[in-house]
């Protein structure tokens, strides 16, 4: 209930269109147990021809029967059938209009709710912490985004009108059945806590199901997404039969799961049926009896009777199949709100500072870091270091030293654990990510591209870049080359994560992106670690264009390149053990020596 609360938060903005809608509603229940007792009351008066004229009415039911004289009139029966048969029609008509209009709203509210969930759902992800994405499968997420919520759009936009109307309906049956025979109208009710409880069960258990099978899904999209991402090593290690044979199995695992769920919910307009038609043919028989032998109930009342019991019987089948919907989407939405309610963020402080330009220094004074909170062992220790505006810092060290950890905490993807780090002098948790990270651009060793054309790689998300600006960084990112080979020029489209393009090329490609940017601080981690040395020539041409003026951090990958920084420092374990000049590094470092001597070697 409590999810179902929160799922109507959402819908807030649309208050009073869901109030026309249920008011609708309601009219639409009303109409329809009216036109029940109409045809009720044409076959008993009209047809049978008694009847029976009421003049002073003393109980509800005479009321209205009374009504419903008054409307038809009391002419001969061929012009009381006539009044009712126009009667009828137009009940229907306003009836159905009515219907029409109140799902109409419905189905817009609902959608609205269920997109503007799903678009609040993207960007609470988006603003998540990388801890939390390193947590969780892209698959698994997307699967929520699209599955789950699809599973909450389908149950909210047909489940909410019908909780609203059917138990109406039903009241409304109810209350007719009263007015005729409250003993028979008792017997009646049993129905409803019968089948509510074999629908509440089997609600239940598909619920539970239902949660087995959103994570199913899941594993089928993870399946198809390594699949397609990997192919080409799936190729050549000759794996494709055993990632279809892993694909068979979990759709097989599916498909167990969805039919068992069918199985389930099936049961239920059978069992619904069976019981309704018990109590029916109960109430016939011992209905039929009075009437026959004790005339102690009128016979139109029995006609109207049975009538509105078999038509109370739909409401209770519809609303009972509804739970089914129901609990699906509740076990949806419950996996949806888990997403919504995780916290992991990188958060700003209120006032946040805009720090619009890098003036004196990056500074780490006693930072120590570790990626998972629990665990004992620390990925960075008692890291003090200053670096300052302009210097080319350059950071060597075995794989697994933390150099990628040291650097990714500048631009805060994650927060240091404990220590500051200051950029001229201020925590960088007092500054707005956004001016923070606009200040640092990183060319990593992967280059990570978007499935775009080459000038929206370059040009990523700003909007304001000119083909001149374009042009220049490819220049400076020496890619001309490449431009001039292909026919569409920079509105080539380079295929997902850059396939289409070389190695080398994508590098350049990153290189170019960050010198659009225009960073002031820039990082390259291990850049150029993958290339050949054709390439790396091209690639280092680029990187030294994008190296002037700027503070640099660069991860070295080869010791060749880093002989002119300003300072090296020598990461290992998570600390720095040695730190200078490569001069300074060669006379005093052991391990930088053992380093440089194993590259020399090579
Ligand atoms: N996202 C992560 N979650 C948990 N541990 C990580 C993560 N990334 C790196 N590590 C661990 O942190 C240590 C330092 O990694 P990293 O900074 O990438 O080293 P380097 O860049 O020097 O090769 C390694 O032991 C690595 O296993
Ligand atoms: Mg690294």
């Amino acid at each position: 209930m409590k999810l179902f609360k929160r799922i109507l938060t959402y819908t807030k903005s649309h208050r009073l269109l869901l109030l026309f809608s249920i008011i609708s509603s309601v009219i639409y229940v009303i109409l329809n147990s009216m036109s029940i007792w109409l045809i009720g009351t044409m076959l008993a008066n009209v047809m049978s021809g008694n009847s029976s004229s009421v003049s002073k009415p003393t109980s509800l039911n005479e009321h209205l029967n009374l009504l419903i004289q008054n409307l038809i009139g009391t002419g001969s029966q061929i012009e009381q059938l006539k009044s009712l048969c126009i009667l009828l029609i137009f009940i229907f008509i306003i009836k159905n209009i009515l219907l029409y209009i109140s799902n109409l709203i419905m189905s817009y509210v609902q959608n609205k709710v269920i997109t503007n969930i799903r678009i609040a759902l993207f960007k609470h992800i988006s603003t998540l912490s990388l801890t939390f994405f390193n947590n969780s499968k892209t698959s698994e997420l997307s699967s929520i985004l699209i599955r789950d919520i699809a599973g909450m759009r389908v149950a909210f936009s047909q489940s909410l009108q019908k909780l609203i109307v059917e138990p109406i309906s039903i009241l409304s049956f109810i209350f007719l059945l009263l007015i005729i025979n409250i003993k028979f109208a008792a017997l009646v009710i049993i129905i409803i806590p019968l089948s509510g409880f074999f629908s509440i069960k089997v609600g239940q258990s598909i619920r539970r199901k239902s949660k087995r099978t959103s994570i199913q899904s899941a594993g089928i999209l993870n399946i198809i997404k390594e699949t397609l991402s990997n192919i080409k090593i799936v190729k050549i290690f000759n794996l494709e039969k055993l990632e279809n044979n892993k694909f068979i199995d979990e759709n097989n695992k599916y498909f167990n799961l969805l039919f068992r769920q069918s199985k389930l919910s099936h049961l239920l307009t059978p069992i619904n049926e069976t019981i309704g038609l018990l109590v029916g043919i109960l109430l016939i028989w011992f209905g039929g009896i009075s009437v026959l032998e004790h005339q102690s109930m009128k016979s139109d009342d029995f006609i109207k009777f049975i009538l509105l019991l078999f038509a109370m019987l739909q409401p209770i089948r519809k609303l009972s199949n509804i739970n089914v919907l129901f609990q699906n989407g509740i076990a949806a939405a419950e996996r949806v709100f888990s997403i919504f309610d995780n916290e992991e963020k990188i958060s700003e402080v209120k006032d946040a500072i805009k720090i619009k330009n890098f003036s004196t220094s990056i500074k780490f004074q006693n930072v120590k870091f570790k990626y998972d909170l629990n665990s004992k062992n620390k990925i960075l220790e008692e890291i003090n270091i200053e670096i300052n505006k302009g210097e080319m810092i350059a950071i060597v060290g075995e794989s697994g030293a933390g150099k990628s950890t040291f650097s990714e905490l500048i631009p805060r993807l994650y927060d240091v654990s404990e220590g500051v780090l200051m950029i001229d002098g201020i925590n960088i948790k007092k500054y707005s990510l956004n001016s923070l990270r606009n200040l640092i651009a990183v060319v990593t060793q992967n280059s990570i591209l978007f499935n775009e054309t080459i000038k929206s790689n370059i040009a990523y998300g700003n909007n304001n870049i000119s083909d001149l600006q374009v042009s220049k960084a490819i220049k400076s990112a020496n890619l001309e080359d490449l431009i001039n080979k292909l026919p569409m020029g920079i509105n080539t489209e380079i295929g997902e994560n850059g396939v289409k393009l070389s190695g080398g090329e994508k590098q350049r490609l990153s290189i170019a992106r960050a010198l659009i940017k225009n960073p002031e601080i820039l990082i390259l981690d291990e850049a150029t670690a993958s290339l050949d040395s054709d390439s790396e020539k091209k690639v280092h041409e680029a990187i030294n264009n994008l190296v002037k003026d700027r503070t640099v951090i660069v991860i070295a990958h080869r010791l060749s390149t880093i002989v002119n920084s300003n300072k090296i420092l020598v990461f290992s374990k998570g600390k720095i053990v040695d730190q200078g000049t490569h001069k300074d590094l060669l006379k005093n470092s052991k391990k930088y020596k053992k380093l440089y001597d194993l590259q020399a070697g090579n």
